[in-house]
């Protein structure tokens, strides 16, 4: 039975992500859970709701919530952190300020992930100090973002402590993938190579070794990946559904592997840019969305003092984090796509990157499994895009205003030089006591 810490605790994401966990609880045992946050408001509020819930369903586990690290992580196995650092005001910024420079705006990609990583960094170092301290042994299954740019500040800045890296989307677009050809994830063993939000499925097959890649290619190239169960159930906003159909218009630039739909911002920029809505970007439709419907349901559940029929609803999807926690904690030795050094997985890369390939976890971590080399077009839009992010490490490290104009000048997404330096000028100004002085 594990203690289990989520940093991030205040986040809308974790009372479904506590229902996934304990609809998992044969998978994954639990004794005790402990939700940490900084903002004491926001962890009181989900905390006090999702101890009512824990009481009527899990009575045995105890639970806990609180603003204080040391009883946070102390005798933790895992700390799942998805932590925000900025919260969504400063989402919102990183999304609208670009648009003033003619520039798109995302919270991980282009000018806006790099605000986010410069932010995300000390936020990161933080929880991982804390867990080091109050509980040495434990693990820290990290899905915060920007994934990439965190993945390199830990490699870099805490390259003995136990980070493991992972995003949802290649498990998001598995499902649809399986969905598309009427299977179950789990039959389904990928490969892949790429950076984070950044990279190309190059085969999907089962588990006798048919290989289905020409048949979800053929859907993709009318449909993008989107399934009717996806428009029903989940993601129904309008910038999800976009984003999964332009996975048609990235696969036919090249047709041989299938796309993670996050690089539409790499290729199509211009047309995301022209998208756009200036005054009504993602952020706000999270916080017009899931924040407020998960912060009403909390109140309501304070209030009626149950959580029975108050609708929290069971995140799913994201038991590919009880999947890594089990892999660790009973050497499971499952296959699954996580954010690594590269060490040669990719041949014509550097070793030194931190890239996006499966990898088999057990009890040490994660062993990468080698992809091969990769053609010239893949490779060069992914050493161009992982210096961006080598190159703010280097920037948040030296506190140098240089290097930083160097990653927002080398960016895809960025036109030039001299907007870099327009666009870092007003992000300085906007992050101004998030980010170290430059
Ligand atoms: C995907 C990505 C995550 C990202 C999330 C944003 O799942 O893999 O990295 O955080 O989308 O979702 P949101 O609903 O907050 O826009
Ligand atoms: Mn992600």
């Amino acid at each position: 039975q594990f203690s289990v810490c989520i940093a991030g605790g205040g986040s809308t994401f974790t009372p479904g992500i506590v229902m996934m966990l304990l609809d998992n609880l044969e998978r994954f045992p639990i004794k005790k859970l402990t939700l940490y946050d900084n903002d004491e408001e926001r962890q009181s509020t989900l905390g006090s709701a999702i101890k009512i819930m824990m009481k009527e369903q899990a009575p045995d586990i105890e639970f806990v919530y609180t603003i204080n690290p040391e009883e946070a992580f102390t005798d933790i196995d895992f700390c799942m952190a998805h932590i925000r650092v900025g919260k969504y005001e400063m989402r919102e910024l990183d999304e609208k300020l670009p648009l003033k420079h003619g520039v798109f705006g995302q919270e991980t990609c282009g000018p806006g992930g790099i605000a986010y990583g410069m932010r995300s960094i000390t936020g990161m170092l933080e929880i991982i100090d804390y867990m080091e301290k109050y509980s040495p042994n434990a693990w820290m299954l990290n899905y915060s973002n920007p994934a990439a740019i965190v993945a390199e500040a830990c490699r870099v800045l805490r390259p003995t402590s136990k980070v493991l890296n992972i995003c949802d989307m290649p498990v998001g677009t598995l499902r649809r993938m399986s969905q598309i050809i009427g299977k179950e994830p789990k039959d389904l063993e990928v490969s892949y190579f790429g950076l984070n939000h950044f990279g190309w499925w190059t085969s999907v097959k089962d588990k006798e070794g048919h290989e289905y890649l020409d048949e979800i290619r053929e859907y993709v190239s009318k449909n993008g990946y989107l399934t009717q169960i996806e428009v029903d159930t989940q993601h129904t906003d309008p910038s999800w559904q976009d984003t999964h159909k332009k996975a048609k218009d990235i696969y036919a630039i090249d047709p041989r592997f299938l796309p993670n739909t996050y690089l539409k911002y790499y290729f199509f920029p211009d047309y995301v840019y022209d998208k756009m809505d200036p005054n009504y970007t993602r952020a706000n439709e999270v916080m017009d969305g899931r924040e407020k419907k998960v912060f009403s349901q909390a109140l309501k559940i304070v209030e009626q003092k149950t959580a029975k029929g108050c609708g929290f609803e069971i995140d799913a999807h994201a038991s590919f984090i009880v999947d890594l926690a089990r892999a660790i904690a009973f050497n499971t030795h499952e296959r699954m796509l996580l954010i690594v050094e590269n060490n040669g997985a990719i041949a014509n890369f550097p070793d030194d990157a931190m890239v996006e390939v499966p990898c088999i976890v057990g009890v040490d971590g994660p062993e990468p499994i080698a992809q091969g080399k990769i053609p010239n077009f893949e490779q060069a839009l992914m050493f161009q895009q992982v210096t961006v992010e080598k190159l703010v490490v280097e920037a948040y490290i030296e506190n140098s205003y240089q290097k930083l104009w160097q990653a927002l000048t080398l960016s895809k997404t960025v036109p030039s030089a001299k907007v870099a330096k327009e666009l870092l000028d007003d992000m300085i100004e906007a992050n101004k006591g998030y980010w170290p002085e430059l």
